[in-house]
């Protein structure tokens, strides 16, 4: 567990927070929770700042998540960072997107070492900068036998090019006698995909008021209870966080049954 003090500190209604999580322990927490940090820029430009400085206060509200998400227990956090789309921003911005996972890792990574969490990685790695792949790896391989929470970045992830991915390689594999199409059901083709490891995300939260997926995890979150809030990624906190599982816990979820 993250060490209280840490996630403690800097609050002011400390108490409350402490009680609040003590109360959300009490019942089922989501295992799965994905997030679409989104409102990055529209935060730094109510500030008057550029773009950029809404991705690195962003990058704030990712430790403070994973943090918040070990300490509750959730299994996995997958955090929806870079879309197989954002290639079209400016070329300043995604430079300055490609530099956070150093920055980040560069100063979390003992921590995420110390308290367990694993790494992990979905994406289309051929087409990020080396310096950005070498930093995910490196901490990918120095969590690898982590056994708390998942921390998954969606990395230059789309789920449209996974799922089209997978049917190739269904075909493929069809063809070279490794598959039988009368084999291929739900479960098999779920294995195909970029989250074959992991389940399906309970819980999809997404900021900044959009009601949209933006290509994120269309296949996974079929069933997954989704929460959207107008607060823009900077901005998220804590309580953020515990509102949507509280909101989650008093949901019915009934997966086509009554
Ligand atoms: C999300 O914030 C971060 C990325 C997509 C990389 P945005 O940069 O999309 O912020 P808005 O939506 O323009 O406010
Ligand atoms: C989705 O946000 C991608 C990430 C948060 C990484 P976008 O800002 O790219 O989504 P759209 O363009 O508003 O749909
Ligand atoms: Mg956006």
């Amino acid at each position: 567990m993250f060490n209280k003090i840490k996630l403690w500190k800097n609050q002011n209604n400390s108490t409350s927070l402490r009680e609040k999580i003590e109360e959300i322990k009490k019942l089922p927490i989501p295992e799965h929770v994905a997030i679409i940090m989104d409102g990055n820029g529209r935060w730094a430009k109510k500030r008057a700042l550029p773009r950029i400085a809404g991705h690195h206060e962003g990058m704030k509200v990712v430790r403070k998540t994973t943090r918040l998400a070990n300490n509750l227990g959730i299994k996995t956090l997958t955090l929806y960072a870079f879309s197989t789309e954002n290639w079209k921003r400016p070329k300043n911005e995604v430079e300055f997107i490609m530099k956070l996972p150093e920055e980040f890792l560069g100063t979390f990574l003992p921590e995420l070492i110390e308290e367990n969490v694993q790494v992990k990685m979905m994406g289309y790695k051929d087409q990020l900068p080396l310096h950005t792949l070498h930093a995910i790896e490196k901490a990918m391989e120095e969590t690898k036998n982590n056994t708390g929470l998942v921390l998954n970045f969606a990395l230059n992830y789309g789920s449209r090019a996974e799922i089209v991915d997978a049917v190739k390689q269904v075909l493929m594999d069809c063809k070279n006698g490794i598959l039988k199409e009368s084999d291929v059901d739900e479960s098999v083709f779920s294995s195909y995909l970029m989250t074959s490891s992991l389940n399906d995300p309970d819980l999809l939260i997404r900021t900044s008021g959009e009601i949209r997926l933006s290509n994120f995890m269309l296949w996974q979150l079929a069933y997954s209870e989704f929460w959207f809030t107008e607060v823009l990624w900077p901005d998220f906190n804590e309580e953020h966080l515990l509102e949507a599982i509280q909101v989650f816990q008093n949901r019915q979820r009934r997966f086509g049954g009554i």
